[in-house]
Formats: C-alpha cells, structure tokens, sequence
C-alpha cells in the first residue's frame, strides 16, 4: 500500500486562511515542509537566518544524524570506511554512487594520477603572491584562475565536461597546495609523482627537495589519506552550500571551488584545526585550563573553545572519536611517546566534558579539534592545516556540484531578506548634508 502524500496545515491567525504545505519526506532524517509555495499562497517569506530550520536541496551523497553522532556516505558508516577504504576509493563513492569494483577503482586512480600536473603558467601566479601570504590566500587565486586554463572545454551542461572538471580539480588540488607551501617556505615547486598513492604523492610534493632522496613513510601515508576519508564530504556544511550557490547560476566549477575554498577558511568552519593549535598554544599548560573555561562561558568575550560544538552534531562528532584514537596511534608509531599539545588538548575535552555549560548546549568535541594534533605529527605547519581540509572536501564540493547540475529541478539559489534599512526618502544635494559621521577612516601606514 503506498503511503498518502503527507501535508501541514499553517493557519494564518490574523486572517483565519488556512494552507496546506507539502511534506518532503527523506529515505531518513526528519521530514521537511516544503514552503516554495509559501509566499504565492501566503505573501509572507520565511525567515531562517543561518538555515537552522531549512532543507535547502535535495540530496542522495551524505547522511548524519547529529543527535546520535552518525555519518554516512553513500549510506556506509564513516567507521567503516575509515577502517577499510582509502581515499580515492571514497572520492569514487562519492561521485558515483557506489563502491568501485577493483577495475573501477584501478582505472579511476589512473585518470586521477594522471591529471596532478599543473599547466607550467600556473607557477607564474604563485610567485606573484607574498612570501608570507597565508596559503589559503593563495588557494583562493590559484584555484579560481583554473578557470581561465579550462574555460573553453568546460561545458557545464555536458555530464561529460563536468566529469572532466571533477577530475581535474581532485586531482590538481594537492599539486596547488604543496606548491602553496613551497613558496612559503622558499623551496623549488616539486613535481608529482605517478607511482605513488594520493596521499604519498601529497607528501613527497611537500616534504622533497631537489638535492635530496625522499622515501614516503608507510604511517604517514596512512594517517593522511585517513584524515582525507574523514574531511571528504560532509552534506550542506557552508562551503559545500557556498559551492552550491555559486553553482546555481551557471558559474564555472573551478569558480564555484574557489568561492568554496574561501568560506572553509573561516575559523568556524574548516579553518578551526588552525585555531584549536594556536589556542592550545596559548593555553600553554593544564594549570591555565579553567580561565580559558570560564572565557568559553562568558558571553561578553569573543573566545570560544575552538573546536567544540558542531551546528548538526549534539553529541561527539563521530570523526573526532577516529580521529583521536588515531593520535593516540600515530603520536607512539612515529616515536614520538607524546606531544605536549594532545596531553593538553585530552585534559580541556575532560574539564570541558564535565561543565555544566558544555553539557546543557551537548558542545563536544568535533573533527578539527584533534586533526592539528596530527597534522603536526606529520610535519605539517599550522597554516597549512586548513588547506588540507580543502584538499580533501573538494571531493565533496564536486560531488554536490554535479548533483545539482544533473538535478532537473535545480534553480538559482536567489534568497530573500527581511529589509530592516532606512524607508523610502529623497535626495539630499550635497551642500545641503549634514555629516552623519560614519564615513571611512584613512588608511595611513597600512600596507598596500
Ligand atoms: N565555545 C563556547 N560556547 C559555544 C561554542 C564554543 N566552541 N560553540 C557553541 N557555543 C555556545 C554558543 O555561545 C551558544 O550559547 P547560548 O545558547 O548561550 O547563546 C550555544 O552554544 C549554541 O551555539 P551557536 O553558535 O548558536 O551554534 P551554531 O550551530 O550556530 O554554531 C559552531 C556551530 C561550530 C559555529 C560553533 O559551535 C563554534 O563556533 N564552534 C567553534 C568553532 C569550531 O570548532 N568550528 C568547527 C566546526 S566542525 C568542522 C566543520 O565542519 O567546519
């Protein structure tokens, strides 16, 4: 017997008119009124600043249930897949669909591993920037002048072209940002290599040098494609939405990317891995641990526990519990019996798991408040943490940018607002003005 179509009933109290609103309902997760209709029926909008309420799109790649601390990709358990899978393996899940059989999966790395090499023009740009230029400033540029390389081939209404772009953007991004860091460190770009897994291939580009024989630690290579496996995808999360909304209006995917990069680097988003070191840092010893508590707690003070919380997850993140039993395992195979930071970092998480205030708003750890402890463990600088995440999560991006533009049914992300500004008023001549004193300030001294 198949199910009736459900619907909701707003009643509009002022005006006694009634409208029934569809129910969208998922394979899982909980059902969604659907108010597209809403203001042809109603001539009201709704209001849901920061979408805390609102099923944007439909989608079929990622699925979390952040009241029990699940997460699916293509409906298989992100602890599965962690301890099973690999990286491209997972980039194929998430593009396709399904797991590759072991011919797929041999002929997908070698279109990926095929595609790593950068146009030499390319190495133009990075010389133009700072030395000192953080490198998500550079992945910002770099990746959006991809654009200007592909442009002609690029037919973003050809599922062909789009696999084209897919591919290329997996497989370059390690390529731009290895390179990144080269020029922050001073180092000749170093080219990829074809024999060598994604990950190792990752390290090599980072950590060679001309002069030098460099051979890829098996454990590092391990712990990095894990960290990709767990930052692959990870549903409407504001990058992914910002790709999307870049997307809907037709833009070029290496475009859309860039826009995605840009809003990773937020420190509420990806760029926390970067602020949860530099926090611990600052915290410096366990002796310090209830002041920056009580900073967390305070509402007249900007600090946050930099890794804690998670707008969907209301209990641990369940790539935080990988990702922390990882440290453990990584810090004691590299030799290295601990790292003053995890000892730290395992002691707030305690402090913090036993307050009150971290317990009423279910703030728990979430996946970049560990992954720092491991990036550095493997050599990388903390400014490159952020950008490591983008590495990985542009397998994500483009699985949802092909998603949407394969959807019939996809539109141009236009929202609307609740105008709060000045009615409607008359121009004043300039004579006639008087200085409402909040124009800009000089910009001495800065640089330029
Ligand atoms: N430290 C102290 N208080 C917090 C924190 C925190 N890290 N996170 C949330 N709160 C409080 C917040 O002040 C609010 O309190 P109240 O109800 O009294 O006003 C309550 O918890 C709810 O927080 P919110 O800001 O309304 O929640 P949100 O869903 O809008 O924000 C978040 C989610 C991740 C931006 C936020 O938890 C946060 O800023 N965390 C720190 C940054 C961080 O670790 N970001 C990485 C997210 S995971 C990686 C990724 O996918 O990007």
């Amino acid at each position: 017997m198949s199910e009736q179509p459900r619907t909701v009933t707003l009643i509009d109290e002022a005006t006694g008119k009634r409208v029934e609103l569809p129910v969208v309902q998922g394979t899982m997760g909980p059902p969604s009124i659907d108010i597209s209709g809403l203001y042809r029926a109603t001539g009201y909008f709704a209001y849901d600043p920061g979408f805390l309420s609102t099923a944007a799109c439909r989608s079929q790649i990622t699925y979390i249930d952040g009241e029990q601390g699940v997460l699916l990709y293509r409906g298989y358990p992100i602890e599965q897949l962690a301890e099973r899978s690999t990286f491209l393996e997972v980039a194929y899940l998430l593009l396709y669909g399904e797991l590759p059989t072991a011919a797929e999966l041999a002929d997908f790395s070698r279109i990926i591993t095929h595609h790593t090499m950068i146009n030499e023009n390319l190495k133009e740009f990075f010389r133009g920037f700072y030395h000192d230029a953080h490198p998500m400033a550079i992945m910002v540029g770099v990746v959006g002048s991809l654009s200007a390389f592909y442009h002609d081939s690029t037919d973003i209404h050809d599922p062909r072209h789009r696999e084209i772009a897919a591919h290329r953007l997996i497989a370059k991004m390690p390529t731009i940002a290895a390179a990144a860091y080269k020029h922050s460190v001073g180092e000749p770009i170093v080219y990829p290599r074809n024999d060598l897994s994604y990950a190792a291939n990752f390290l090599q580009m980072m950590f060679a040098v001309p002069t030098e024989r460099y051979e890829v630690d098996p454990v590092a290579e391990r712990a990095l494609d894990l960290l990709l496996i767990l930052h692959a995808d990870h549903e409407q999360n504001a990058s992914t939405a910002t790709v999307r909304q870049a997307g809907s209006s037709g833009a070029d995917p290496f475009a859309c990317v860039a826009a995605g990069i840009a809003s990773l680097w937020g420190p509420a988003h990806g760029g926390a891995a970067e602020a949860v070191v530099r926090m611990l840092e600052e915290i410096g010893t366990v002796d310090n641990i209830p002041r920056y508590i009580a900073r967390a707690k305070d509402k007249s003070d900007p600090f946050r526990l930099m890794g804690f919380g998670h707008r969907v997850y209301k209990n641990y993140d369940p790539r935080a519990k990988i990702i922390r039993k990882t440290c453990m395992d990584l810090l004691e195979s590299v030799g290295q019996q601990s790292d003053p930071l995890f000892e730290l970092a395992l002691r707030l998480e305690e402090i913090a798991l036993q307050d009150e205030y971290f317990l009423e708003r279910r703030l728990y750890p979430n996946v970049d408040f560990y992954s720092g402890i491991i990036y550095r463990a493997l050599g990388i600088p903390v400014q490159m943490f952020t950008v490591m995440f983008a590495v990985a999560r542009t397998v994500g991006w483009v699985a949802h940018w092909m998603e949407m533009m394969a959807d019939p049914a996809h539109k141009i992300g236009r929202p609307r607002q609740v105008y709060t500004g000045a009615g409607r008023r008359d121009y004043v001549p300039v004579e006639l003005r008087k200085p409402a004193g909040h124009g800009p300030r000089a910009t001495n001294g800065e640089r330029r």
